[in-house]
């Protein structure tokens, strides 16, 4: 059972009354639950540590990186894929050890490299030439060795959101397949630069266990030929992008069912491994890098109704939570299911859950069947544990909200909401 669930027709987090945490920390407000982030993390790791490859886990912290959740996954052994010199600061104070932390990402500094140089992170991740020269360059006048895994574009489809995809031709991320090989020559000839893998991360919210299998594929072909070259390679890191499931997260008479045209979802399970028995044979280290599958059901947010309004198109459900909270649907129409904290037979409307803030695009749900909500009633939108907090802004000078988490029959205040007067900073 999730962690997040219905009981007498109310929306329970862990053994408290969602109502109740919001009426005591106000809302908009980010709730988490411990118990089914350690599941997550549990479910994709237990397969590999059975199927005795040498790996590491690593969170990808942007996904969300409140101190408290970072600190969790630390603590259950896990490394860190960090994206800035930002994410490198907050992975060392809550708990992640050097050799876990890999650095990831199109566009680092020169102070962010020196930085990571000076902290030893395991692995640079790297996505052009230009970047390996110049890691190689502050490397030698550091007298360090900085380990790399060059990151290949394999051009392969992972059928989720053009956003989120990451491994295609088009894409900014990584080396063009055609220029791997070349690429990898030329890295394998500069100075304080020691080749330790090859990366492949082809996107995010991948629900299909095929596109891996493609990109393991692809990998084990240049592993071999990299091999003739004379280049051995040590780790195959093929990033993260497990996808999880956003429609129909909770299920009860008075809530309708949502149309999902993504019926087969992989669990954390198939999905490792369907990679897992691809591996074995390669007789390399795995390197992966779970951000969502980790969180994004662990956490949910709760906002409360303002106004509702009758347009001459749609009615309008007002809210005091919106797009600065949860940037997902303005920015790549993400959906998201909305619960009433308290579900009522009251037969459905279809409605546009709206936010506050003065953008068309501000909105949480759009032509969205739902109970009949009132001024005052509250609601939870569902599976927004990854990229809702993190991706969260001050724009129209909001405030972000408190973050807070549960564990059985403990909570947490784990951020408190930002004051007006902060703003200013
Ligand atoms: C290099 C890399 N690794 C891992 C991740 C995490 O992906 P996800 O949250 O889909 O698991 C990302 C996400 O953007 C990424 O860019």
């Amino acid at each position: 059972m999730n962690h997040f669930y219905i009981k007498d027709n109310r929306l329970y987090a862990e053994n408290f009354l969602v109502e109740e945490l919001a009426k005591q920390y106000g809302t908009p407000l980010y709730i988490y639950s411990k118990n089914q982030i350690l599941r997550n993390y549990r479910e994709i790791n237990q397969p590999l540590v059975n199927s005795k490859l040498d790996f590491l886990n690593c969170y990808a912290i942007k996904a969300n990186s409140n101190p408290e959740i970072l600190r969790i996954l630390s603590e259950e052994g896990a490394g860190a894929e960090i994206a800035s010199g930002g994410e490198l600061y907050l992975a060392l104070k809550f708990g992640y050890l050097r050799n876990k932390i890999t650095y990831t990402g199109v566009g680092k500094t020169d102070e962010e490299i020196e930085y990571a140089l000076k902290e030893n992170v395991f692995n640079f991740t790297v996505e052009s030439l230009q970047e390996i020269k110049v890691i190689s360059e502050i490397a030698h006048r550091l007298s360090l060795i900085a380990r790399i895994s060059i990151r290949v574009n394999p051009d392969i489809d992972a059928k989720t959101h053009p956003y989120i995809t990451t491994g295609m031709k088009e894409n900014k991320f990584g080396i063009d397949s055609r220029d791997i090989l070349c690429v990898f020559e030329e890295a394998n000839k500069l100075p304080n630069i020691d080749i330790i893998g090859i990366h492949s991360h082809i996107g995010s919210q991948i629900t299909e266990v095929e596109p891996y299998i493609e990109a393991v594929k692809y990998l084990g072909s240049l592993i071999e030929k990299l091999k003739e070259m004379g280049i051995t390679i040590r780790y195959l890191n093929f990033g993260g992008g497990f996808g999880v499931q956003y429609k129909n997260v909770i299920s009860h008479r008075y809530i309708p069912d949502e149309e999902d045209e993504n019926k087969a979802y992989a669990s954390l399970g198939e999905h490792i491994q369907s990679v897992i028995s691809l591996l074995s044979h390669l007789d390399k280290k795995l390197i992966i890098e779970p951000g969502r599958s980790l969180v994004a059901n662990g956490g949910i947010l709760v906002g409360k109704v303002l106004y509702t309004k009758q347009g001459e198109m749609k009615k309008f459900i007002i809210t005091d939570t919106g797009m600065n909270d949860l940037m997902r649907p303005c920015l790549y129409q993400a959906y998201h299911q909305v619960v009433p904290v308290t579900l009522k037979d009251t037969g459905y409307e279809t409605v546009d859950v709206v936010g506050p803030v003065c953008e068309t695009s501000d909105f949480l749900a759009s032509k969205r069947k739902l109970q009949k909500l009132e001024r005052g009633d509250m609601f939870a939108v569902m599976t927004t544990g990854a990229y809702g907090y993190s991706l969260s802004s001050n724009y129209n000078a909001r405030v972000r909200p408190a973050e807070i988490l549960v564990e059985g029959n403990k909570v947490q205040l784990i951020r408190e909401r930002e004051k007006i007067e902060e703003l200013h900073y």
